[in-house]
């Protein structure tokens, strides 16, 4: 395995020529854009590794993951899918467009930025920074990562320039669908996305869903139902207006990043986390999804 990884990486170092980094949150910018990594890790204990794999990037859209499973666990899954649907937008993942137009109110799902900006606004704390500090012990305690830390540039960045989102927050508390502080939820929103990870942290979240919310210790943290709601969202909306093409491709349950980060679930048997930085068009690691492609076909573990 070590070896295969060795190999997709070195023959994937091309396909990242292909994309681009994130430009539009300026700090993201300063990556290498050649930079890819992968981590794997099995029920067996197996740690596999190869490329970039120890370098640290912000967690950005795969944090949705995280603070859905917090939301749920603090609001109940009726409360929360009340405010946020559970279907593909098919729209880029800043759209702001279907929030008015559409014919529901809320935003299709947890995993666009509407979505996303709602399920923050619903983690409880006293205020923005208790509130994160909750996201950021929890992240923690299921990564079985105590290292976990804000990288404030990239959050000063995010919150800089974060106009977009800001307008959708300020849009969902006009509708009522944010019934908070708008700026506590945007604060706990930009912080997520600006955690410091590595591969590795990305694959102990990805072998934590797929041992459907229990850490390596045994600790049943999320239940089998809510870390089943995640996976089951993480297909059909993980990889955005780009999810379908994703799922033939590659067939498993998936969240990226534009920080270049992919979680990918093997169900009952691996957590596979990626590190590759340069995008393609709809905001997806070009390199990174390539790589799980090609590794897929090798292992025949999709899940279709
Ligand atoms: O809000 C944003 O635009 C970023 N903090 C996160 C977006 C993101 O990661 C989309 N992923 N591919």
């Amino acid at each position: 395995m070590q070896e295969l990884l060795k190999e997709l990486v070195e023959k994937h170092r091309k396909t990242t020529e292909l994309g681009k980094v994130a430009s539009y949150i300026p700090e993201l910018e300063k990556t290498n854009p050649r930079n890819l990594g992968i981590y794997i890790l099995d029920n067996e204990g197996n740690e596999y590794f190869a490329g970039d794999y120890d370098n640290k990037f912000t967690v950005q859209s795969i944090s949705k993951v995280v603070a859905l499973m917090l939301a749920i666990l603090d609001n109940g899954e009726e409360y929360v899918f009340s405010k946020v649907g559970m279907d593909p937008s098919g729209d880029p993942f800043n759209s702001i467009r279907k929030l008015e137009t559409s014919s529901r109110r809320k935003p299709y799902n947890p995993m666009i930025n509407a979505g996303a900006i709602v399920v923050s606004s619903m983690i409880k704390g006293d205020d923005a920074k208790d509130k994160f500090n909750r996201l950021l012990e929890f992240f923690k305690k299921i990564t079985e990562d105590p290292s976990l830390e804000l990288n404030p540039k990239v959050y000063l960045s995010e919150s800089e320039t974060g106009n977009k989102n800001r307008a959708m927050g300020y849009y969902l508390k006009s509708e009522g669908i944010i019934t908070g502080n708008v700026e506590e939820a945007l604060e706990v929103y930009f912080k997520q996305c600006s955690i410091d990870v590595t591969a590795k942290t990305i694959a102990k979240l990805g072998l934590f869903l797929a041992n459907e919310g229990q850490t390596s210790t045994g600790e049943q943290v999320v239940s089998n139902r809510v870390s089943r709601i995640v996976k089951t969202l993480m297909v059909t909306c993980g990889m955005y207006d780009n999810s379908g093409e994703f799922a033939v491709r590659v067939g498993l349950p998936s969240k990226s990043g534009v920080g270049g980060g992919i979680v990918s679930v093997v169900p009952h048997k691996m957590g596979i986390g990626i590190y590759s930085p340069a995008l393609d068009q709809k905001g997806n690691p070009i390199a990174g999804v390539c790589l799980l492609e090609d590794l897929c076909n090798e292992l025949k573990c999709r899940i279709f």
